[in-house]
């Protein structure tokens, strides 16, 4: 077999958390996706091989760009192996490079989603044991292909991961306190509190600078993946690596100036500000993230400024009954302290929306990493 699903169709799929849908959306059409259709936690949408690249470089809500290679009906284990056979595996892996599975099974005669992945694993091995009586091996942290399985409803598909990995590992956190946030989800509550850039933004619970690390990439116009090493797609039988090298550096040489005072934060931890500070030195020199140690009470307030914002909340850090009154203050400090100001608060847990004492203009459920939070939008008269 040598021609592909994505190659005859140039089909792709987009994988995404909970509650991303719109942005994911809009956020496709303006990287120039097309035909960019709903699926389950993600889109179907078709893109030439400029485009294809060009949001694998620069997705912030995307966790997954995925490349079909083949879709088939898919009712029994054995049905699985034979399929999978029918893939050259040597168009994709050498004996030297690693490789690793990612399945995902439901509704299907096949229930195990990790036997299944298994299966797969064992049609590639298999496959390259009797042209050559050795193998591949599987590397889980850092292969160098990553393929993804999906059966739904019978229905499989076998898919390159454009990314090599999740996406939302940007690779700039390289120290983090605690619970951090993931990158993709940072990303989305920043587009859904359409910050452009003209005011202040603020996040006085900053802990390892999540949200300020991808508002700073916003800001400065900084493509998602740019301090990422391996990608999916340079092991795709018919990468060019002259389009890859012509997409990097074109958005690489976009990136614009970070005005000083433009994006800051703080956080009781001892240790965040000296997180902070380090991730952000991970990222191009545009400028300057500020950040202190403090607790929110001993703020002195803000004018015109957006805060964006993520609180403690009980499942990882403390104490309910804490946290609750934690946040009861903090929804006095908006009050008194921030007029003029708009603040995005993201609860890690719904029930403490109310504990506030603010009344949300609007709320967005949002799920990821573990987390079925919602973000609400609050005007400060
Ligand atoms: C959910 S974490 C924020 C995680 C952050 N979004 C990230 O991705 O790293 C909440 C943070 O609030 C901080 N915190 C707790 N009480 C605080 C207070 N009274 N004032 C300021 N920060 C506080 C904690 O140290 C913790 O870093």
């Amino acid at each position: 077999m040598s021609d592909y699903l994505y190659q005859n169709t140039e089909q792709y799929f987009g994988q995404l958390a909970g509650g991303a849908q719109k942005c994911g959306e809009e956020e496709l059409k303006k990287l120039g996706a097309t035909r960019i259709r709903a699926g389950y936690l993600g889109f179907y949408f078709c893109a030439d091989p400029v485009t294809i690249y060009n949001i694998v470089y620069k997705t912030r809500i995307f966790s997954r760009i995925l490349a079909p290679l083949l879709a088939f009906d898919c009712h029994s284990e054995k049905y699985l192996y034979k399929t999978a056979q029918q893939i050259d595996w040597s168009d994709f892996l050498t004996l030297h490079k690693t490789f690793a599975i990612t399945s995902n099974v439901a509704d299907s005669n096949i229930r195990n989603s990790q036997y299944a992945g298994q299966i797969l694993k064992d049609a590639i091995v298999d496959q390259f044991r009797e042209k050559t009586t050795q193998r591949p091996n599987v590397d889980t942290r850092f292969p160098d292909l990553m393929l993804n399985l999906y059966i739904h409803e019978n229905k499989a598909r076998i898919s390159v991961d454009l990314g090599g990995g999740s996406l939302h590992k940007r690779g700039y956190r390289t120290e983090s306190v605690e619970a951090p946030m993931q990158e993709t989800l940072a990303a989305t509550i920043l587009q859904l509190s359409e910050w452009n850039g003209e005011r202040p933004l603020y996040d006085p619970f900053c802990g390892s600078g999540t949200i300020l690390c991808e508002a700073f990439m916003k800001a400065g116009n900084i493509p998602a993946a740019t301090i990422r090493h391996k990608f999916g797609f340079l092991r795709l039988p018919d990468f060019d690596a002259t389009v890859w090298n012509q997409i990097k550096t074109k958005a690489n040489n976009e990136t614009v100036d970070i005005p000083d005072g433009l994006i800051s934060g703080s956080d009781i931890s001892p240790d965040a500000a000296k997180a902070v500070r380090a991730n952000r030195n991970n990222l191009p020199e545009l400028g300057t993230i500020k950040v202190r140690r403090s607790d929110f009470q001993s703020l002195e307030g803000f004018t015109n400024t957006t805060i964006v914002t993520n609180p403690p909340y009980g499942i990882r850090l403390g104490d309910p009954a804490e946290v609750a009154g934690l946040l009861k203050e903090f929804g006095d400090f908006l009050k008194q302290k921030c007029t003029g100001s708009t603040a995005y608060i993201y609860y890690g847990e719904k029930s403490l929306v109310k504990k506030l004492g603010l009344k949300p203009e609007w709320r967005h459920e949002l799920r990821a990493g573990g987390l079925d939070g919602v973000l609400c939008k609050y005007e400060l008269y």
